[in-house]
């Protein structure tokens, strides 16, 4: 089979796509006919090393997919071939075919796109646990999304809006804060620009955001959280822009306020009966059609190294996405 296969550490520019063989199947396993993988954030970092957990090479990158089952080890019984699947995995999506465990799989309701199942499941998840099981969002409490187009933050901006929250999106050009409109923001800002907290006092009426979700770190996470409002808290998601803050210590003081940690690689693990009622929550409104994930580009598996390109440039709209002919 075809896999993007990542034998040393390097830009981009330096992977290819290479001929190994199809993986087999053992016990508790299945295998499945990749349609369509999803890159994040997480996945260009790792490809160059620069993750804070590297994964031994030779590896083949990608952790979010779907597709259809190809075939399952003689004691599973959950799943048969022919199904149409989605699972997320440490690594291997980017690849015709996948091999994991049957517990990494969720059936995928029929009317659902491989497209948007594989944008789904990491995004949503965090942007669920963060809203709902660390920062308690009520409904009528204002969220401050930062980074709102990207691929966590757009997913931020549509489960705030499915909890009933007065939504901003903060975000770097005009044609973002389009797209944040589009996927439900009620209002936007512009935080490159100097004045950008005086613009967010007045669009909550000296309020603050009671919530913010921040998947960007640096100066801009400082500032955001100089105007949180009484009692706010701030959710600490990632630093898309490379920095991470220092927050003095008097501020949460000042504030009432709370930092959130939120790591979604750890939520199954620590928090299984959390993870499950999320879970739950995030596919029946995927099979409602109440929620509609946002698939951001999509992109040809010959052309993956674009979908890892935009990202890595800031120019990414929601989620990167590669297909599988
Ligand atoms: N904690 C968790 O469990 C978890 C889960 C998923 C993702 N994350 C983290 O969240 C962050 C965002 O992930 P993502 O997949 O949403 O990425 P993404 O789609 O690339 O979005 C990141 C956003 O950050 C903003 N940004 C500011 N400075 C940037 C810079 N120098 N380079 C790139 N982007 C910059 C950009 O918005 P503007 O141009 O509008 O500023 C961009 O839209 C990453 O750090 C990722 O590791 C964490």
């Amino acid at each position: 089979m075809k896999a993007v296969v990542v034998e040393n550490y390097d830009a981009i520019d330096g992977i290819s796509i290479r001929q190994i063989d199809t993986p087999g199947i053992s016990k508790g396993e299945v295998r499945v006919k990749v349609g369509a993988a999803a890159i994040g954030f997480v996945d260009g970092l790792k490809v160059q090393g620069l993750y804070q957990t590297k994964d031994p090479l030779p590896f083949v990158p990608g952790t979010e997919f779907a597709g259809v089952v190809d075939a399952v080890a003689g004691d599973v019984s959950a799943f048969k071939p022919g199904m149409p699947v989605v699972g997320m995995t440490r690594s291997g999506a980017l690849a015709e075919y996948i091999t994991v465990p049957s517990a990494a799989l969720k059936n995928l309701p029929p009317q659902v796109p491989f497209e948007t199942a594989a944008s789904f499941q990491a995004n949503y998840l965090t942007g669920l646990y963060a809203l709902d099981a660390r920062a308690s969002l009520l409904s009528g409490e204002i969220l401050l999304v930062l980074g709102a187009a990207g691929g966590v933050g757009i997913a931020a901006v549509q489960i705030g809006k499915l909890m009933g929250a007065r939504v901003i999106a903060a975000a770097s050009t005009a044609e973002k804060r389009d797209f944040a409109l589009r996927y439900g923001a009620d209002q936007t800002i512009d935080y490159t620009r100097a004045d950008w907290r005086d613009t967010l006092k007045e669009l909550t009426g000296g309020h603050g955001p009671d919530v913010i979700f921040d998947p960007v770190g640096g100066e801009v996470s400082l500032q955001a959280f100089r105007s949180i409002a009484w009692r706010g808290r701030h959710l600490v998601v990632g630093f898309a822009s490379g920095t991470i803050p220092a927050l003095a210590f008097n501020l949460p003081l000042l504030k009432g306020g709370a930092l959130l940690g939120v790591d979604l690689a750890q939520i199954q693990r620590r928090e299984p009966g959390t993870h499950t009622r999320l879970m739950a929550q995030l596919f029946d409104w995927l099979a409602s059609g109440q929620l509609q994930p946002v698939v951001g580009k999509v992109v040809p598996f010959e052309n993956f190294r674009e979908a890892f390109k935009t990202m890595q440039s800031r120019s990414a709209l929601g989620k990167m996405v590669v297909t599988f002919g």
